[in-house]
């Protein structure tokens, strides 16, 4: 449900998943299912691998499609030597328009720390880009009864710095780490009270920008549990990971209210 001023915004991460030529038929067969009217109530996005953003960005421009464009990671750099990474800026070149930032597992597989991540916060903010800041718990910290507080530091620290006017852009996803991949969804009642916990940190430092951030809710979504989120007030919207990888399953998930 989220609210008026607010777009739905349903964002899929594809992860270490398609090549080039798999993502362009992926693009084309989500676009196929999706018309107009969809669009016009949620912005619909897909995040490939970085060999395949030249790719989609060339069918989305060339279809004149709605669908919008990710990259998984950036590194906060302008330029240098840093062997094998990706600077904003190229990013922003290829018509990106969203960059996920500190998804658990570049936080878990590839050691990145809250202060990495904020300097990608603010680099992807200086490169025109808006970074969906992930957060979220493990399942030891959940049963401790320590979720609230992993994930309130994680927010205070990748938000650090933002302005205002950053922060009502800003898009953060807040993914229970039992919850990727596992199969297993925090019920939509837990779910919108983390997400509604996470604007409640955004309002610490705004609380006019915080009613304006969209707090995403990811963690196997699938065509069967996104209607039971989105009618909830604090989420507005879902990152999506295996479901997005197939367009039909996608494109039942972006038009969750059918
Ligand atoms: P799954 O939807 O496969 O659980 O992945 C969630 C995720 O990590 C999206 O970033």
């Amino acid at each position: 449900m989220g609210s008026d001023v607010r777009k739905n915004l349903i964002a899929g991460n594809w992860k270490m998943h398609a090549t080039h030529l798999d993502a362009i038929q992926m693009v084309q067969k989500l676009s196929y299912r999706l018309d107009h009217g969809d669009y016009e109530r949620v912005e619909v996005l897909v995040c490939p691998p970085f060999t395949s953003l030249r790719s989609v960005q060339t069918v989305i421009e060339t279809d004149h499609l709605s669908i919008k464009l990710g990259a998984q990671n950036v590194n906060p750099n302008d330029q240098g030597a840093f062997t094998g990474e990706i600077s904003p800026a190229m990013l922003a070149k290829l018509s990106v328009s969203y960059v996920i930032v500190g998804h658990s597992e570049r936080r878990q597989l590839f050691g990145e720390s809250d202060a990495f991540i904020n300097q990608k916060m603010r680099s992807v903010f200086d490169a025109g880009m808006t970074p969906i800041l992930c957060v979220g718990e493990t399942e030891a910290e959940r049963d401790e009864g320590s979720a609230m507080d992993r994930v309130g530091s994680q927010v205070a620290a990748g938000i650090a710095g933002l302005s205002d006017e950053e922060l009502g852009r800003l898009v953060v996803a807040y993914e229970p780490i039992w919850a990727i991949g596992t199969g297993k969804t925090a019920s939509a009642d837990d779910a919108d009270e983390m997400c509604g916990f996470v604007r409640s940190q955004v309002g610490a430092a705004s609380s006019e920008a915080a009613e304006r951030t969209r707090v995403l809710y990811g963690g196997s979504v699938n065509p069967g549990n996104i209607a039971g989120l989105m009618a909830k007030r604090d989420i507005d919207g879902g990152l999506v990971g295996g479901a997005s990888l197939d367009p039909d399953q996608f494109a039942s998930v972006v038009r969750y209210w059918m």
